[in-house]
C-alpha cells in the first residue's frame, strides 16, 4: 500500500495518530510535525476528507542523501514527474532545509523546479508553468541532515482552511488545532460545550461538526489530488456519499459561546451559519466575570481560549481577566470540567488552580499549556490553591 505522511501542529500527533487509526489507516508511525501511514488512494481520499486534525496530506515520492546542487538535482531528475501531472498544469516546490550542507531553502526549491521543468521539456520540447498562487500541483521538500525527502501534495489547500472562516477575530485558532484540542480533552459528544471567550467561534464550531459527524473536507471547494493523474473520479464519489450518509441532522444538546466584543461575536454567527451549525450554538454576550452556566444545563464541558498577552490585551487587564475565569469556575461551575488553553504561564497561575491534566501543544509557533481543571463541587478549600499549572 503507498506510504502517505499527514502533516500537524506540534503537539497534536498523539491525536493524529488516533484519528488515522479510526479512519482506517495502517502502518502509523509519527514522524517530524506529523505521522506516516499506510493508505490505498481511496483511503486517502478519505483521510484528506475527515481528517480534523492532519493540516496536510503529502505523498512521499523520493527520500535521498544530496550535499550540493547538482546532487540534488540529478536525483530528483531521475524521477518520472510526469506521471502526476499534464504539461498544461501549473506547479509550485516548496522546501524546508535544516543542518545540511545546502542551507538556502529558495536554492533547494529552485533545483527541483529545474529537475522537473527539464523533465518535461525533454519529452515534450515544452515546459510546465511555476505558479506561485495557486498551483495546480505542490511538491513539497524537507531536508534534514542532508536528508532530502521530496513529497506531492494530495491536500491543495491546508486542510484547517475548512471554509466556513471568512471572519476571524484578532488571535483566531486554527480549525485542525480546535480539533486536536477537543479530541485530546475525552469529550464523548454526549454533553454541551461552553466557550466563555469564543471569538469567532472556532472550538464550539469544530466540536459541533464533530457531533453531527460532518466531515469538515465537505465544506471546502476541493484538494490537490483531484489534479493528479491517477484521480479516480469514481472511487472518489464513492467516499463522499460513505461520508455523507453518516452525518446526523439533530442534537439532543447544544454549544454555548460568549465574548464581549460584540463584533467577533457577530462573525463567530456567521462562521457556525456557513458551516451549518448555527441552529446548534448558542452565541452571547457576556463577560467572564459573571458568567454562569447556561439555562437549564447541569452537566458540560468548558474549553476556551483566553488571551494571553502575546498578541493581543495587556498584562495587567490580562491578570484581572485570568483571575476572574479562576473565580467563575470555581464559584459558578462546580462539578464540571474546564479545559484552558494559554501561552502564559505566569496569568495561568492568577486562575489559581490546580490543573489535573496538562498536554504541551503549539500554537503557530508558541509554545503553550493546554491544561484541565476539574471543579469539583467544594474545590474551594484554599489548600487546592497551589502554584502549580
Ligand atoms: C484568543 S481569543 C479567542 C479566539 C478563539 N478561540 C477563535 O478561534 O477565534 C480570546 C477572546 O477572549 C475575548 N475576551 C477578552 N476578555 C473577555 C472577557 N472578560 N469575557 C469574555 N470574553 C473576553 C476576546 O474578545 C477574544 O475574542
Amino acid at each position: 500500500m503507498p506510504l502517505f505522511f499527514a502533516v500537524t501542529s506540534r503537539g497534536l500527533q498523539e491525536a493524529l495518530v488516533e484519528e488515522l487509526s479510526e479512519l482506517g489507516a495502517k502502518k502509523i508511525e509519527k514522524g517530524p510535525g506529523g505521522a506516516y501511514f499506510e493508505t490505498t488512494w481511496e483511503g486517502c481520499y478519505r483521510v484528506n476528507l475527515e481528517s480534523r486534525i492532519a493540516s496536510r496530506i503529502l505523498k512521499p515520492v523520493l527520500d535521498f542523501t544530496a550535499y550540493d546542487g547538482e546532487e540534488l538535482y540529478g536525483q530528483v531528475r531521475r524521477h518520472d514527474f510526469t506521471k502526476y501531472i499534464d504539461l498544461n498544469q501549473t506547479f509550485k516546490v516548496e522546501s524546508v532545509v535544516q543542518d545540511s550542507k545546502i542551507h538556502d531553502q529558495r536554492f533547494v526549491a529552485m533545483k527541483v523546479k529545474d529537475a522537473i521543468v527539464d523533465q518535461f521539456r525533454e519529452l515534450s520540447g515544452e515546459r510546465p508553468n511555476v505558479e506561485t498562487g495557486d498551483p495546480d500541483f505542490k511538491v513539497f521538500v524537507r531536508g534534514y541532515k542532508n536528508q532530502f525527502q521530496v513529497s506531492i501534495d494530495t491536500s491543495g489547500d491546508a486542510l484547517f482552511m475548512r471554509g466556513y472562516r471568512r471572519e476571524a477575530g484578532l488571535a483566531p485558532m486554527k480549525e485542525n488545532l480546535a480539533a486536536g484540542l477537543i479530541r485530546l480533552t475525552g469529550w464523548q459528544k454526549d454533553i454541551p460545550i461552553v466557550d466563555p471567550m469564543c471569538g469567532s467561534g472556532t472550538i464550539l464550531i469544530e466540536a459541533a461538526l464533530m457531533a453531527m459527524n460532518v466531515s469538515p473536507g465537505s465544506l471546502r471547494r476541493g484538494f490537490g489530488f483531484e489534479n493528479l493523474k491517477e484521480f479516480d473520479e469514481a472511487v472518489y464519489d464513492r467516499v463522499i456519499d460513505s461520508v455523507a450518509d453518516a452525518e446526523k441532522t439533530e442534537l439532543p444538546f447544544k454549544f454555548y459561546g460568549y465574548d464581549t466584543d460584540r463584533k467577533v461575536l457577530q462573525n463567530a454567527k456567521d462562521n457556525a451559519k456557513r458551516a451549518g451549525v448555527d441552529h446548534l450554538i448558542e452565541f452571547r454576550n457576556e463577560s467572564v466575570a459573571t458568567l454562569r452556566p447556561p439555562e437549564g444545563v447541569t452537566k458540560g464541558m468548558i474549553i476556551t481560549n483566553p488571551p494571553y498577552g502575546t498578541r493581543i490585551g495587556d498584562e495587567d487587564n490580562l491578570k484581572d481577566l485570568y483571575r476572574d475565569l479562576g473565580h467563575t469556575l470555581k464559584h459558578n461551575f462546580q462539578g464540571w470540567q474546564a479545559w484552558l488553553l494559554s501561552g502564559n504561564k505566569d496569568l495561568i497561575l492568577e486562575m489559581k488552580l490546580k490543573a489535573s491534566k496538562r498536554h504541551s501543544i503549539f500554537n503557530g509557533p508558541l509554545e503553550c499549556k493546554f491544561l484541565c481543571y476539574d471543579m469539583f463541587a467544594g474545590a474551594l478549600d484554599s489548600r487546592t490553591f497551589k502554584r502549580d499549572i
